[in-house]
């Protein structure tokens, strides 16, 4: 029964990717890896036309041979997206291009987690550039050709953590919400013109992104894939934000009862911190033990 009704669920997001796909061409960044990798994927069955950019040539031809043989286009435009002049190179030679973008999944970005207190001026710099100008450097270079013929779609891979806040992201935060904010600037500016823009904030994803903060292998998350079905979805409905309910009940809670909001992090984030990091611990001593 719960199998008959996953294959129905499947299909039908299948054959709405596909609808929303037909004809257009569509530009994942962070394609190399993690949600962006997964999302080439889906896209690629549904028949995409893809340009896949990330910094690793390597990993993104594999990728592109991965989506080839499950039906789609996939062409690799290397580029790092920290460094302005390559995006601009980027955006100019897609620009001089017959086939348009009318589809940005604007997903590549590094995080970091640290105290505040130990965040250095150059974290600042690169967590800026990845996550905040080079986005924005690139939607700016495509808008454009988006603007003149009247449809594009920019969807842009935010994180829970502009709703919710999140201690020891601060760099990390402060990007993403940056570039939340010029999208949603875009939006309003342009009004009716035919440029959706929709801001996806994930949760906790397990990719290599989250790898080094061990304390989250802990911690509930969605694999790659089901991320990706929220980008898929995002493409065939855009809406202005998909977000799961509860960051965006603490996001007006910190609107509406701020106090209460900042109380309930102050009591409960070192120490749960701490429980799940004694807990990892644990769990470390007893798989040592064992394999030994
Ligand atoms: N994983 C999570 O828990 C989580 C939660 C909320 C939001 N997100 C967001 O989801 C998006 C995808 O993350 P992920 O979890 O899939 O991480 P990931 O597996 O580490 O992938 C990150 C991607 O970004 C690319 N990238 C990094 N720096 C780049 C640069 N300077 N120029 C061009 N590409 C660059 C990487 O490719 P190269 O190394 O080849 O350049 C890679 O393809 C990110 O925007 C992240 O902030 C993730």
């Amino acid at each position: 029964m719960l199998h008959a009704w996953q294959a129905r669920a499947e299909e039908r997001y299948r054959t709405r990717l596909r609808e929303a796909l037909r004809g257009r061409r569509v530009l994942i960044t962070g394609a190399s890896s993690g949600i962006g990798r997964a999302f080439a994927l889906d896209a690629a069955a549904a028949g995409g036309d893809l340009v896949l950019v990330a910094r690793r040539r390597e990993e993104l031809e594999r990728i592109a041979g991965e989506c080839r043989r499950r039906g789609g286009r996939a062409e690799v435009r290397p580029a790092d997206l920290a460094d302005i002049g390559a995006v601009r190179e980027l955006t100019e030679a897609l620009g001089r291009e017959e086939r348009a973008v009318e589809v940005l999944v604007s997903n590549a970005g590094v995080s970091l987690r640290r105290p505040l207190a130990s965040h250095r001026p150059e974290d600042l710099e690169r967590l800026a550039a990845v996550n905040y100008l080079g986005p924005a450097a690139l939607t700016l270079g495509l808008l454009p050709a988006m603007l003149a013929r009247g449809a594009g779609h920019v969807v842009h891979v935010s994180t829970i953590g502009t709703q919710t806040g999140a201690p020891l992201f601060a760099a990390y935060v402060a990007a993403k919400a940056a570039c939340d904010h010029f999208l949603r600037t875009l939006r309003l500016e342009l009004g009716e013109r035919g440029i959706a823009v929709t801001a996806v904030h994930m949760p906790l994803v397990r990719t290599p992104m989250m790898a080094p903060s061990r304390i989250y292998e802990l911690f509930p998350a969605l694999t790659a894939e089901r991320a990706a079905r929220r980008i898929g979805w995002a493409v065939v409905k855009r809406p202005l934000r998909v977000a799961p309910r509860w960051a965006t009940a603490l996001e007006l809670g910190h609107v509406l009862a701020p106090g209460l909001v900042q109380r309930a992090f102050a009591w409960g984030h070192e120490p749960l911190h701490g429980w799940f990091g004694r807990r990892l611990a644990r769990r470390d001593r007893l798989r040592a033990g064992r394999d030994r």
